[in-house]
């Protein structure tokens, strides 16, 4: 029986270690070949190497399939470029990229400095953009077209101590759901089939390491089968969606819209009738996170950031 990824060409950002080496290993074993693509730095974005990327191609040639190493720097178009050239050169196409670089640099808002903010943003949310723009624009040019993954996480949605992740990882739902709208008026112009779409994985790994684990969670290898699963061609009718993937569970997030409105009486609102009707009309959507933390707050005692 031919393997799942058979034949394909895939690119995986971040996959030196944690959950990108568990999507490396697992998208190899499926058959195809990988651009190991890692920076080799520390959690907090320092210290590159080239060997950690080294390590693991090598360790993914001896599966069987073809690897290439890339060591750049995700947040630099050039190392963008790089990544989907690399697997076009050696191999013809770019068939799949899977962007799971990250780094941490936590704090709380007040207290954030703006290279802690800049870092976090150039290596998740940039480093998502220089790998989508260099892909999508080699597989529209593709007759078989390709799989876009992106990594997010459930802090897309909000997170006291890491605001600069939080909007990154906002900042890569809406970059995902635009390409997502470009590969779809791509292929009813008559263009190739390509996806993109986002998983948010929880799984311990250094990154998480620090994460209270009255939290749900799992292991790297659980997140790998949603991955292959929307690089394979059975996957390919899947676009637009996010994912939430931890341990055994697999849930879909919903698509946000409007819910309620409400409509001036006269030409234009007043401040004070949007006072006196909003409460009563349109309200406030509840907002579980603020909820869940009420409730957080309720059981245990928080360490107060000075
Ligand atoms: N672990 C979790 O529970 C969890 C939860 C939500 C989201 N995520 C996301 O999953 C992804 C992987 O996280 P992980 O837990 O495996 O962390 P990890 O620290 O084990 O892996 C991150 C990898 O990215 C590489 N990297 C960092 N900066 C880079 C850069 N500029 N260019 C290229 N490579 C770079 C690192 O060298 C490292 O190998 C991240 O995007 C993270 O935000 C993880």
């Amino acid at each position: 029986m031919a393997k799942y990824l058979e034949g394909k060409n895939i690119a995986i950002t971040g996959a030196g270690s944690g959950i990108g080496k568990a999507i490396a290993l697992a998208v190899a074993g499926e058959g195809a070949n990988i651009v190991v693509a890692d920076y080799g730095v520390t959690l907090d974005g320092s210290e590159p190497t080239s060997e950690i990327a080294e390590s693991v191609a090598n360790e993914i040639e001896s599966m069987g399939v073809q690897a290439e190493a890339v060591s750049g720097d995700v947040s630099q178009m050039q190392t963008g470029f790089d990544v989907v050239e690399t697997a076009i050169k050696r191999w013809g196409t770019i068939d799949g990229v899977v962007c799971v670089a990250g780094i941490l640099r936590e704090r709380m808002l007040f207290n954030m400095e703006e290279d802690e903010w800049d870092a976090v943003i150039a290596v998740h949310l940039k480093g998502h953009f220089t790998i989508y723009r260099h892909a999508m624009a080699a597989m529209r040019k593709q007759d078989t077209g390709g799989s876009i993954v992106g990594i997010t996480s459930g802090a897309f949605t909000a997170s006291t101590a890491q605001p600069n992740y939080s909007a990154a990882k906002g900042g890569i739902v809406s970059l995902t759901r635009s390409a997502a709208m470009t590969a779809a008026s791509i292929s009813l112009r008559g263009g190739p089939q390509i996806n993109a779409n986002c998983i948010a994985p929880t799984a311990r790994t250094r990154m998480s390491e620090k994460v209270p684990f009255e939290f749900e969670t799992g292991e790297p290898d659980d997140i790998a089968p949603m991955a292959v699963y929307l690089l394979s061609d059975a996957g390919r009718k899947v676009n637009a969606q996010i994912y939430s993937v931890v341990g055994r569970r697999i849930s879909v997030w919903n698509q946000p819209k409007e819910v309620r409105s409400m409509f001036a009486s006269g030409a234009a609102w007043t401040p004070k009738e949007i006072e006196e009707l909003l409460p009563r009309t349109i309200r406030q959507e509840p907002n579980p996170f603020i909820e869940d933390l009420e409730r957080r707050m309720k059981e245990m005692a928080i360490e107060k950031e000075e």
